[in-house]
């Protein structure tokens, strides 16, 4: 089976969010990968609710919602009603991981988990077999456009070995940098959906350029 691919919103032209989605929809993607950031755990502020929204009123693939905020069980259900069907929290903001994963679940989604760069992939050994998701941050959280951090290859390494020794269902997302040059080793090493931004929406062929990540 070919890696899943999320193209992340955050790279679209926000002023033709309604032909980026619709561009998603002809496209390989297997999701829309939707950012949104706080101010205050990250230090940038995406878009809110109401986008998210307006985003699912076009768009045909599930919605990947990563949730790089303080506070994430505040939101949980509205972010759900805007039409979430993956919702990620950052493990990193969240002292009550394994309540805030039962809620998700309850709302119907699945659940993931971000960790940030410098987390080290053990802090997931007590959450990995009730997670649907890890999302593997592969840059600092709160804007695209960024380097890939190298250091994620041998997370990922290390986590996929987690995962295949747990019995764990979670799937291992790849989220910042992703281009045609980390991507093969990425998918190599065990990764399962590549999230990309300015990749996808700054070619000047999109669903080309969706088309080739899947390999
Ligand atoms: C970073 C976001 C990423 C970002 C990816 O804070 O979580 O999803 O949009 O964008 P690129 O692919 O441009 O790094
Ligand atoms: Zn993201």
């Amino acid at each position: 089976m070919s890696v899943k691919v999320a193209p992340s919103i955050l790279a679209a032209d926000f002023a033709n969010l309604q032909s980026e989605v619709q561009m998603l929809n002809q496209s390989e993607a297997d999701f829309i990968h939707v950012d949104i950031m706080d101010g205050i755990f990250v230090p940038n502020i995406s878009f809110g609710i109401p986008v998210v929204e307006a985003i699912k009123r076009h768009a045909e693939k599930p919605l990947d919602v990563h949730l790089m905020i303080q506070h994430p069980d505040q939101y949980l259900q509205a972010f759900r009603d805007a039409g979430a069907q993956i919702i990620s929290v950052h493990i990193e903001a969240c002292p009550h991981l394994h309540r805030t994963i039962q809620a998700i679940h309850s709302l119907g989604a699945k659940a993931g988990v971000a960790i940030n760069p410098h987390t080290p992939v053990e802090a997931l050994s007590e959450i990995l077999k009730d997670i649907d998701l890890v999302c593997m941050m592969s840059v600092n959280p709160g804007f695209g456009g960024q380097k890939f951090i190298e250091n994620t290859y041998h997370k990922v390494r290390k986590l996929k070995e987690m995962i295949l020794d747990s019995g764990s269902r979670a799937e291992i997302e790849i989220d910042g940098g992703v281009n045609s040059e980390n991507a093969s080793k990425l998918i190599e090493l065990g990764a399962d959906i590549l999230v990309a931004g300015s990749f996808v929406f700054k070619s000047n062929k999109p669903l080309k350029t969706i088309s080739e990540l899947k390999g």
